[in-house]
């Protein structure tokens, strides 16, 4: 059994959310995005964010596979689920939970860029660099966090716990 400590609250999810809204708005002002949610984790933060943006946008969804486990893998990635429309001209923004390594996300940039889009962003919920091992460049980031396992909000354990509200911790065994 997990014993969940809160991390990050509710509240201060949405009060992030609310700043990142705000801030990602006025950078595309005149500008339409395409936000790309990187299936499952992404969804949470993807559709609350998306209430919080005031700029025309619509909403992609991808779901990638990485190949081997993810500790050893080039961070080469499987597309499992691809856009539903071509991004040439087009401001991408990747709407992503967690960065950790860095491996899948530097891939999957590496292949929208090659779609020739306008331009290809990053926001990640949560951050954890300490667990960084390719350079890629995050542009919005909502919370940076001590390298532990965290669930809720669309990170799982196992596929359960995406529903919590709020972000946690386990401090059981
Ligand atoms: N929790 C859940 N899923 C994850 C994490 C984490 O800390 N890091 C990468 N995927
Ligand atoms: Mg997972």
């Amino acid at each position: 059994m997990l014993k969940l400590e809160t991390l990050i609250s509710e509240q201060d999810i949405q009060r992030r959310i609310e700043e990142l809204g705000a801030q990602i708005s006025k950078d595309y002002d005149g500008k339409e995005i395409i936000m790309l949610c990187v299936l499952k984790g992404g969804v949470m933060f993807m559709t609350d964010l998306a209430k919080r943006v005031t700029v025309p946008m619509k909403m992609e969804f991808m779901a990638v596979s990485s190949y081997g486990d993810e500790y050893k893998s080039s961070g080469i990635v499987k597309i499992l689920k691809d856009l539903d429309e071509p991004i040439d001209g087009k401001h991408v923004l990747i709407v992503e939970d967690i960065i950790d390594s860095g491996r899948t996300l530097s891939y999957l940039k590496n292949i929208l860029e090659g779609r020739n889009p306008s331009s290809v962003k990053i926001c990640t919920l949560l951050d954890k660099p300490d667990q960084r091992v390719v350079d890629v460049e995050v542009d919005y980031v909502g919370f940076t966090i001590p390298d532990s396992f965290v669930i809720g909000y669309g990170l799982d354990y196992h596929q359960f716990y995406r529903n919590l509200p709020y972000i946690a911790v386990n401090k059981g065994e």
